[in-house]
């Protein structure tokens, strides 16, 4: 068995003219977290779409736990326990957070008592169990980062792929994140990392992967590619700048 849970390969992306992901091959390791970043526009969510069966690869192949699965739909997905969250929060506003995550536990547990068990459980791991009555229209934006998380965690997944569960968070609620992920992860989760934080990019990651303009541009350690003279020219400078 390899000792990767995800592999992709020359995975490619193209909307009409445009293509958004060229080339691109990465892999994550059993429990391991991996960072993936790069400006906007980089091609870091047209990854995801693709390993979640969002979007078809033009070509390419995405093998997990050494199976090949580009092309495979987003439900099928989720079953063979690939678990996601978007960069744009869609909870059900009016179901109730318990309700949002029962949702997600569903696709796991047909019964309607297992799944309210289960989702129970994920509430109190997320910090959102004192809310569980609340409509889903009615939380504030780090509790809907945290429902995010919690409706994909309900999916019981062995990969999980998180798309900016941080952006617009302060600092305060970013390091209560950083601290969730960690947890989540000394759960035996393997997990991928988008995040423009780069403070949480630098404490979670193992290994970071770098996009821009669709490919890849560098890896390796948080030093390695902080160092990288290439990924401060096209993305920490103009951040750093930006911030300041
Ligand atoms: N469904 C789509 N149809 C057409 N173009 C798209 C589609 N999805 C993404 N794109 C384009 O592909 C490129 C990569 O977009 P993507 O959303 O993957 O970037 P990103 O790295 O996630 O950026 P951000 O940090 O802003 O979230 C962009 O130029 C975007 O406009
Ligand atoms: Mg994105």
């Amino acid at each position: 068995m390899s000792e990767y849970i995800l592999e992709t390969k020359n995975l490619v992306m193209q909307f009409g003219g445009l293509i958004a992901v060229k080339d691109v091959s990465i892999c994550c390791k059993t429990n391991e977290i991996v960072g993936l970043i790069g400006a906007n526009g980089a091609g870091k969510t047209t990854l995801f779409n693709m390993i979640s069966g969002q979007l078809k690869p033009k070509s390419g192949k995405i093998l997990f736990q050494g199976k090949e699965i580009q092309g495979t739909l987003p439900h099928k997905a989720c079953r063979i326990g690939i678990g996601r969250t978007h960069q744009i929060v869609q909870p059900f506003g009016d179901l109730t957070v318990l309700e949002n995550v029962m949702v997600g536990a569903l696709m796991k547990h047909g019964a309607v008592h297992t799944a309210q068990q289960k989702a129970e459980e994920i509430l109190e791991l997320v910090g959102l169990a004192y809310r569980r009555d609340v409509r889903g229209a009615d939380l504030n934006l780090p509790e809907l980062k945290r429902l995010e998380l919690a409706r994909a965690m309900a999916t019981e997944p062995s990969l999980l792929l998180l798309d900016e569960v941080m952006a617009g968070l302060n600092p305060v609620d970013c390091q209560g994140v950083v601290d969730l992920i960690q947890k989540i992860r000394d759960r035996g989760m393997s997990i991928i990392l988008i995040e423009h934080v780069m403070k949480a990019v630098m404490t979670l990651s193992d290994r970071v992967y770098v996009l821009n303009q669709g490919t890849l541009i560098s890896q390796g350690t948080v030093k390695e590619v902080t160092e990288d003279p290439a990924v401060i020219a096209s993305y920490l400078g103009e951040k750093k700048h930006a911030e300041a």
